[in-house]
């Protein structure tokens, strides 16, 4: 029934330069941090580079990249800021890499400081999108280049690209696992789902969620699918700055109000794996499976090290992975490219507008990940090792 499904949707390759295995979280903090030499912004995109064996470029003058990310709370973040920061100082470039306690006025002032401070170009994943098109005016004032990371920053011409993941697409995988699972095409129903999406500031939760509801509505809308919440709407849906405990804390409510009287609950719509921790929580705590009935269908995205076993264990059906390593890659070209006067590589110019203009972008595909296929996908790939998960290889080689 659960068949692996594979889905790529990768417009172009990017090459996973040597990242060293991925710890998780805690590493790639605040250290590294190196402002003190920084290049005359005048000086900024004609700065000269060297050519590495293999022919990539690499910076040789004091250039600085400022790293914003959102917060340390999440695997996610601190996972690419240590492989961009790795990345990047690999290619030869100073790097200001902060974390900004998924607070807006901290992010804000973090880039304000990066740009006082004279940066070359700056690299943001943004807490919330529509908040930072004041201090990017000043960026782009200052002439420096700005790079939207994994998540697009609305509202502003001053953002120059885009790096991401196919996010419509995380979503769509997402939906059409729930789909298979349940063999909606064939079964009537009807089948309870309940839906969990991410922080509404995050452009990315709105296309997770839009991609999975593609698939999913005329199956709510037939009837075949049903919200016993009500709760179907983005808003009503939604998981302020995607924290666990805010998703634990709405599925308790809702199994109290809608599946304590023996409602078997079919399936539960998780944007991503830290959303799926808190609701998997919930489930195991204060929702009695009914005689007969299955364990939910439960989706993730991130491939989170604390998922893992959860997917082993059958709590968790899937994840996305999403290779941040090749994310990294992807900007650290952005920004060698924009040093060195190169072509900036871009595969979309059609799907990103941010309000104001429709930013070029770089997308990477990804893949659905489930206890058919983790090991190809995070140990063959050397994502993680089985010590890191805490997983025998002996148990599943
Ligand atoms: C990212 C996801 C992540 C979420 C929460 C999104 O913008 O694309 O990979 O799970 O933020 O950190």
């Amino acid at each position: 029934m659960k068949k692996a499904m594979k889905f790529v949707v990768a417009l172009g390759l990017v090459a996973i330069m040597g990242v060293s295995v991925i710890g998780c979280g805690g590493n790639g903090g605040n250290d590294a941090v190196d402002t003190t030499e920084v290049v005359d912004n005048d000086d900024a995109n004609v700065e000269e580079t060297g050519e590495t064996d293999d022919g990539a470029d690499v910076a040789t003058g004091d250039q600085t990249v400022g790293v914003s990310m959102p917060t340390q709370d999440l695997q996610r973040w601190n996972q690419d800021g240590a492989n961009v920061q790795e990345q990047l100082q690999e290619a030869g470039f100073n790097v200001d890499l902060q974390f900004a306690n998924n607070d807006v006025g901290t992010q804000v002032n973090q880039i304000e400081n990066m740009i006082a401070a004279g940066v070359d170009v700056l690299v943001i994943a943004s807490i919330d999108g529509g908040a930072l098109g004041t201090v990017l005016g000043q960026a782009k004032d200052a002439g420096i280049p700005v790079i939207a990371y994994d998540r697009l920053i609305m509202g502003t011409d001053a953002v120059s690209y885009y790096t991401t993941f196919d996010n419509y697409g995380v979503g769509q995988v997402q939906g059409q696992f729930i789909a298979d699972a349940l063999n909606l095409a064939n079964e009537d129903g009807p089948f309870n789902i309940e839906l969990f999406t991410g922080d509404p500031g995050d452009n990315n939760a709105h296309l997770f969620f839009n991609g999975a509801l593609g698939i999913l509505q005329p199956f709510i809308d037939d009837g075949t699918l049903v919200v016993q919440s009500g709760q179907t709407t983005f808003e009503q849906a939604a998981t302020a700055d995607w924290s666990p405990e805010n998703a634990q804390n709405r599925m308790e409510a809702i199994i109290a109000s809608h599946y304590a009287d023996g409602t078997v609950l079919h399936a539960v719509l998780c944007s991503n794996d830290s959303t799926a921790q808190g609701v998997i929580q919930a489930l195991r705590t204060n929702y009695t499976l009914p005689a007969g009935a299955d364990w939910p269908v439960i989706t993730g995205q991130d491939c989170d090290i604390a998922n893992v076993p959860l997917i082993l264990e059958g709590y968790q059906s899937m994840s996305i992975f999403k290779d941040t390593r090749a994310l990294a890659s992807a900007a650290v070209e952005m920004v060698q490219a924009i040093l060195s006067g190169g072509t900036v590589p871009v595969n979309d110019t059609e799907q990103y507008d941010n309000g104001v203009i429709v930013v070029p972008t770089y997308l990477l595909g990804v893949e659905s990940v489930t206890i058919d296929n983790w090991v190809e996908w995070l140990i063959d790939t050397e994502y993680y090792t089985w010590d890191q998960l805490g997983v025998n290889e002996s148990d599943w080689r």
